[in-house]
């Protein structure tokens, strides 16, 4: 028998608590092993906590609240200084006697522990979680699906009001690298423009969409979707340092919002909606759901068939494992500006940026 650890390292999103329900049930019940879960990733670790996980724990009289709860049970941190303390981490490993362990993280998280990791001589398995979908090798992570449906919706919200006031509404959504999230649910909640870290934009191209949109086709309201980490060539973004230290970028929606009137002909009125953190909130969609336990499931198998230092990835409509060490030299996974959602946008007319 075997006695495996499981932790959720960085952001939170929904359907991790389905990859930990995924992980727990075919470890416990097709290979009778131990499940430890280590809260709050590596803090837990270091702190040598550990909660002995069993279907009946999880279970509230039959019925299960991890399939649709969103956040992680074990609780999650994407600060500290593991690096650092690499010798302390690997004391709690064998002091909690894992066999194995199963991280559920982005690039970030599964760069840093793969580390520690092959420090310690630790037998690890990844499973790729990311509502910004830019770890390599892996066509889904979890998370990102039910993101994009929860802008989709906003936008669709926002359509209405929108229209009602034939107002430009500009609508900050996550992703400081990547613009998966903004380039999939842009296309899907019809936005006339999506503007992302990968292409950079030109103000005045845009303010030409817009007015272009009113004069050709009457069209008075318009949708503008702006990755946080989109880059204008005025250079416009500004970082600041948040009370933990971490540099954050501020302002690309304000800066939109702001430059629209001003380089408009006609009168313009702009308002920002800055989605924040209910992006990684809600109930998981279907699709994740699925998608983690399909992950969850196959992590259990490669620690059965001790292939450690990979990850499960999705790959062609079927779960994969890959190599820890590639996904890492190629993370992270960006918007090919070339690619196929990319030309989808322009094909629809959507703004998109200066890279044709
Ligand atoms: O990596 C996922 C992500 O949601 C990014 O898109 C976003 O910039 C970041 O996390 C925000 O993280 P925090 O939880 O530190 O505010």
């Amino acid at each position: 028998t075997k006695r495996i650890g499981i932790l959720t390292s960085g952001g939170d999103c929904p359907g991790l608590n389905m990859a930990i329900r995924a992980v727990v049930c075919h470890a416990t019940s097709a290979y009778g092993w131990e499940v430890l879960g280590i809260p709050y990733a590596t803090q837990g670790l270091l702190e040598r906590k550990a909660i002995a996980l069993n279907l009946h724990g999880l279970d509230l009289h039959g019925i299960d609240p991890l399939l649709s709860m969103g956040g992680t049970i074990l609780g999650s941190t994407n600060k500290g200084d593991t690096l650092a303390r690499i010798d302390e981490l690997d004391v709690s490993y064998r002091a909690l006697g894992l066999d194995a362990l199963i991280v559920i993280g982005g690039d970030g998280s599964l760069t840093i522990l793969r580390e520690v990791a092959r420090k310690g001589g630790w037998n690890l398995v990844g499973i790729p979680k990311t509502i910004d979908n830019d770890v390599a090798l892996t066509e889904r992570a979890i998370g990102f699906d039910t993101a994009v449906n929860t802008v989709t919706d906003a936008l669709t919200r926002l359509t209405y009001t929108a229209a009602s006031h034939d107002r430009v509404m500009v609508v900050e959504v996550m992703g400081r690298t990547a613009g998966h999230l903004a380039l999939n649910s842009g296309i899907a909640g019809g936005a006339d423009a999506i503007l992302i870290p990968e292409i950079p934009y030109s103000v005045p191209k845009l303010c030409q969409k817009l007015q272009e949109l009113r004069d050709k086709w009457g069209r008075k309201f318009a949708l503008v979707v702006v990755a946080e980490g989109a880059k204008t060539a005025e250079g416009a973004l500004s970082c600041y340092t948040d009370s933990l230290g971490e540099v954050r970028l501020r302002g690309i929606g304000q800066y939109i919002t702001e430059q629209i009137p001003a380089c408009s002909s006609t009168p313009i009125e702009t308002r920002l909606t800055i989605l924040g953190h209910v992006q990684r909130g809600g109930i998981p969609s279907a699709g994740d759901r699925a998608l983690a336990a399909a992950f969850g499931t196959a992590a259990v198998d490669l620690v059965a068939r001790e292939q450690f230092d990979r990850m499960v990835a999705w790959q062609n409509g079927e779960v994969v494992s890959v190599p820890l060490e590639a996904v890492i030299a190629q993370s992270p996974a960006l918007v090919d500006p070339n690619g196929c959602l990319v030309q989808t946008a322009r094909d629809l007319g959507i703004y998109i940026g200066e890279n044709e």
